[in-house]
């Protein structure tokens, strides 16, 4: 038995949490393997809209067990008041969410040290969530961080003091204001209601799991070309958000893993800052926008949308040895006379690439487009993938050949059942 990897190949909002939910009844575990509350994972079923930051997308599946795995930085007011809100709404996903002890934690200093890096980059700002994701990944490669496992130390509050004064002292040189009080009061009654939930260690776990046959499904975060490594540095997040991401963020060697299932939509967005090749800055980028309710998921900021971007994720599913593709969002390009796709840049001295080069800025790459016919149809009515229409099969067997993997799921609108697969194959788990 092997783990399946499910992540983003874009730029993040894929709908990862969607499919994550659709396939969680296939898997006894789920498991996010790194980001933070950076993310923000929708859900629509049941005429309710859920979102997900920390807690992973196998939450509303009874009987699924959901980790927060090692390479996942936790912040332990949000986790509170995500679990919390769950419960209001008659979920308790406390008796089946597992913590990792090595999972880092973010502090509220870690948070104003975001903000402050940010204030202090002028115009070359990221656009950060501004969740302290950067500070508290600096502080464990640092090897400074605290962890989940020493909230159950009896020095902690000394550990905490330690490292708050460092982070003030620096706050203080960013002339950063620093009001913690009432930060600070929060976060004391979250570490007491983190210390009430299951702390292990995940990895352990996850090795049981293995060695008894249990599927798993590891859930990414953000998306491939937000990578530390890969993506458009420095506008990025600083983890691995590649299907490397999922070995070190759980603790599971390279041969244990098994499919690795790529999520895309079938055009482009970006929320944030840095180089987008294809932006569209028209009224066709807004018609996007519109049409797919383009707006962060984590901070409601307006997402940057154009057409799908082939060498970019001809790229992404190289790095992550993607073998089934999940396109989404299909329906938002329903009712388009054309459908353009990028498929090579052209650079300064004319030749031409199918994939990221190290420089991506608008004056160094050019896209080149194809225009494909586009699709009309009632996108309720149809039930099956071999009754889509034949410009959209068009569009699905144009992207497959360019990048040489199949589409074996698409998704139609953003509720749990307007999910089209192509076979049930895709639902065995090995
Ligand atoms: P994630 O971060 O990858 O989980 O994605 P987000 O939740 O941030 O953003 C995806 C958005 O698209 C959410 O609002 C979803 O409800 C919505 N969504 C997901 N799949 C579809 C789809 O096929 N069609 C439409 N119209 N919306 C979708
Ligand atoms: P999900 O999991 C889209 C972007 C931010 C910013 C950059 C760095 O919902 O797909 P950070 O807060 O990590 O320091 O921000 O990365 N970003 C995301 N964009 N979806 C996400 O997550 C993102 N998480 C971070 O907008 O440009
Ligand atoms: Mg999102």
């Amino acid at each position: 038995m092997s783990i399946n990897v499910l992540l983003g190949l874009q730029w993040g909002d894929e709908g990862k949490g969607k499919v994550v939910d659709y396939l969680a009844p296939n898997y006894n575990v789920i498991a996010r393997f790194q980001g933070g509350p950076n993310a923000g994972h929708t859900l629509e079923f049941d005429d309710t809209k859920h979102v997900l930051h920390q807690i992973p997308s196998g939450v509303f599946r009874s009987g699924t067990k959901n980790i927060i795995g090692n390479g996942v930085v936790l912040d332990p007011i949000i986790l509170q008041r995500e679990i919390e809100a769950l419960q209001q709404k008659g979920v308790d996903p406390t008796e089946n969410l597992f913590i990792s002890k090595k999972a880092q934690l973010i502090l509220p200093t870690h948070r104003l040290l975001d903000a402050a890096y940010e204030q202090s980059k002028g115009d070359k700002k990221i656009g950060s969530t501004l969740k302290g994701i950067g500070p508290t990944y600096q502080d464990k490669i640092g090897r400074l961080g605290l962890r989940v496992g020493d909230v159950l130390r009896e020095d902690f509050a000394s550990l905490y003091k330690h490292r708050a004064e460092a982070h003030k002292k620096k706050l203080d040189s960013y002339q950063y204001p620093c009001e913690l009080e009432s930060l600070e009061q929060e976060f004391w009654e979250a570490i007491d209601f983190l210390r009430q939930l299951n702390l292990i260690d995940s990895e352990i776990y996850l090795h049981d799991q293995l060695a008894n046959n249990i599927p798993i499904l590891a859930e990414g975060a953000q998306g491939s070309l937000l990578d530390i490594d890969f993506g458009s540095y420095p506008f990025v997040t600083s983890s691995t958000t590649t299907a490397a991401g999922a070995c070190t963020g759980l603790g599971i060697a390279p041969r244990h893993i098994g499919e690795v299932f790529g999520i895309f939509k079938a055009y482009c967005t970006r929320v944030g800052a840095g180089p987008f090749p294809t932006e569209l800055h028209d009224a066709l980028g807004e018609e996007l926008r519109k049409k797919g309710s383009e707006f962060g998921a984590t901070t409601g900021r307006p997402r940057r949308c154009c057409w799908l971007d082939l060498p970019a994720l001809n790229y992404a599913v190289k790095l992550n040895g993607v073998n089934q593709l999940f396109m989404m969002k299909a329906d938002v390009l329903n009712e388009m006379d054309e459908i353009s796709v990028c498929t090579h840049y052209q650079l300064s001295d004319g030749s031409k690439i199918d994939y990221i080069p190290h420089d991506l800025r608008d004056n160094v790459v050019t896209p080149i487009y194809k225009t494909l016919p586009g699709w009309d149809f009632d996108v309720n009515s149809v039930s099956h993938f071999s009754d889509l229409p034949e410009s959209f099969l068009n569009y699905v067997q144009f992207i497959e050949e360019f990048v040489k993997v199949p589409i074996n799921l698409v998704s139609l609108g953003p509720k749990r059942l307007q999910t089209l697969i192509k076979a049930e194959t895709i639902l065995a788990n090995n």
